[in-house]
């Protein structure tokens, strides 16, 4: 067989040639049923024998690479699959540009790169342990059949992750993989890695704003792990974004039905006033400040997963020619950084500054700030759809020192209009600023689950088709009694 081509005889469908590497297939065997019992604890609560319309991906050619149909999602083929080599693939930054890409991990970086990919695959899992109970309140069939996609595709990147480490980097791999299975979101004992991923994602509003934002933080590392020097790294990389596509249009899409639901039914009922809480709320849909105040949140959280601004372990990333920057390729420059520099913002005397720092250090700036410009483009499709509706109310990423845990804004009272402020006013605003236990308790009664066929929540548009063809109106999943 081509190690290229899929193969789905085996308990782990593969184009890596499990089969001809015994230890490594007895290694990914023996991991598998840890991940099995994972998946049924952390999974979907309460939809794990219920047959689910998802994409199964089984190719990595750019044309027809899924196949669709109804799976029971404990039976989903979870597989191994790199994007096909490129020829001449070269390290694509830092000290070594221009080398042949590696085909094996450079042991001067070991360390490093595990490091990397033990932080990229915690967060796969932990989004999956994040959500496990949206099912339960489920805006329709067609929503619920996108959450667990995205789970399902989730857990497939968690395989991915799991392959490298097991593949590359022996009883140490062995070792992270079964931490990635052992660790929980929100846990005391043993949390995510990362902040936002022990985070909740409560409710339909947050799981659209998570998708749009933290999904999209997901696309900008993969993207820029993609153009690893590290090419098992890169070709992983690389088809896992094929996937994140769809998380990203789950987001952007769902949150705009949400905007344009309520931009709807506040003009069909002459409501003018968007601060008008009580009379939006009354018409059975959510008001505009309450998902202003979700994108407050949601957005803050996902930019500290960019880590501090100036940062001397991204440096190092890049000058190993381990991660480099988004869209690297395509930037014409040296591709080492040597004497350049990049505009990082500052808080100096209380004055937002934008200082120019050596670009190898500014480098989690500089692509939080491609992360930022990413995000704009969803923001003014919503913005369009409140216009047209005759509301007069804009949507507006907050600034970004507003709520943050990480870096140089960390610590600082700053409104999300970028306004520094006293920890003591910042405190009695909070309230207007982000989702309170007020808000949290609206939404829990507000959002029932619609199970018909077809139907949807009076709170979310319904999408303009159904997935691959299928209408609207398809039972995307079976749920019992429905
Ligand atoms: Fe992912
Ligand atoms: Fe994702």
């Amino acid at each position: 067989m081509l190690s290229e081509e899929v193969d789905y005889d085996q308990l782990i469908p593969n184009n890596v040639g499990l089969a001809s590497d015994p230890k490594l297939q007895r290694a990914l065997e023996e991991w598998h049923p840890g991940y099995i019992d994972w998946w049924m604890d952390m999974g979907p609560d309460g939809f794990q024998n219920t047959d689910v319309w998802l994409r199964t991906a089984i190719s990595v050619d750019k044309s027809g690479w899924a196949k669709f149909g109804f799976v029971k999602m404990p039976d989903y083929r979870w597989g191994i699959l790199l994007a096909h080599p490129e020829e001449g693939r070269v390290v694509p930054c830092g000290d070594h540009y221009g080398d042949p890409a590696w085909q094996e991990v450079p042991g001067e970086y070991r360390s490093m790169l595990r490091r990397l990919i033990v932080v990229q695959g915690d967060t796969e899992p932990a989004s999956v342990e994040q959500q496990r109970l949206l099912g339960k309140s489920a805006p329709s069939l067609y929503d619920m059949r996108n959450l667990f996609q995205v789970n399902v595709e989730e857990g497939r990147h968690l395989w991915a992750m799991v392959y490298l480490l097991q593949r590359y980097f022996g009883r140490d791999g062995r070792e992270e993989a079964h931490e990635l299975i052992r660790r929980r979101s929100g846990s005391e004992e043993a949390p995510r890695i990362l902040g936002a991923f022990n985070e909740e994602t409560p409710d339909w509003l947050s799981f659209f704003m998570f998708t749009f934002f933290t999904d999209r933080d997901g696309k900008m590392q993969l993207e820029s792990l993609a153009q690893s020097g590290f090419d098992p790294l890169s070709r992983t990389c690389r088809f896992m974004l094929a996937e994140e596509a769809h998380h990203m249009f789950v987001g952007d899409t769902g949150c705009g039905r949400i905007i344009r639901r309520t931009a709807e039914a506040m003009r069909e009922a002459n409501v003018e006033d968007p601060y008008d809480v009580e009379r939006v709320r009354a018409l059975g849909v959510i008001d505009l400040p309450l998902i202003q105040r979700k994108m407050n949140l949601h957005f803050s959280l996902t930019l500290d997963l960019f880590g501090a601004e100036e940062s001397t372990n991204a440096a190092n990333y890049y000058t190993a020619g381990l991660k480099a920057r988004y869209h690297e390729d395509q930037i014409r420059d040296d591709h080492r950084l040597h004497g350049a520099t990049y505009p990082v913002m500052r808080l100096v005397d209380g004055v937002f500054t934008s200082e120019e720092v050596p670009a190898l250090i500014g480098l989690n700036a500089r692509l939080r700030d491609d992360f930022v410009a990413d995000c704009a483009g969803g923001v003014r499709r919503w913005n369009k759809d409140i216009r047209e509706a005759g509301i007069e109310f804009e949507l507006r990423l907050p600034h970004v020192a507003f709520n943050r845990g990480v870096g140089e804004f960390a610590g600082v009272s700053v409104t999300p209009a970028g306004e520094i402020i006293s920890a003591e006013a910042a405190r009695q605003d909070e309230k207007s600023w982000l989702p309170s236990t007020d808000d949290a308790a609206f939404i829990e009664e507000f959002m029932q689950p619609t199970y018909q066929i077809g139907d949807f929540a009076g709170w979310i548009a319904r999408p303009s088709k159904g997935v691959l063809g299928q209408p609207v109106d398809f039972e995307y999943v079976k749920v019992p009694d429905a």
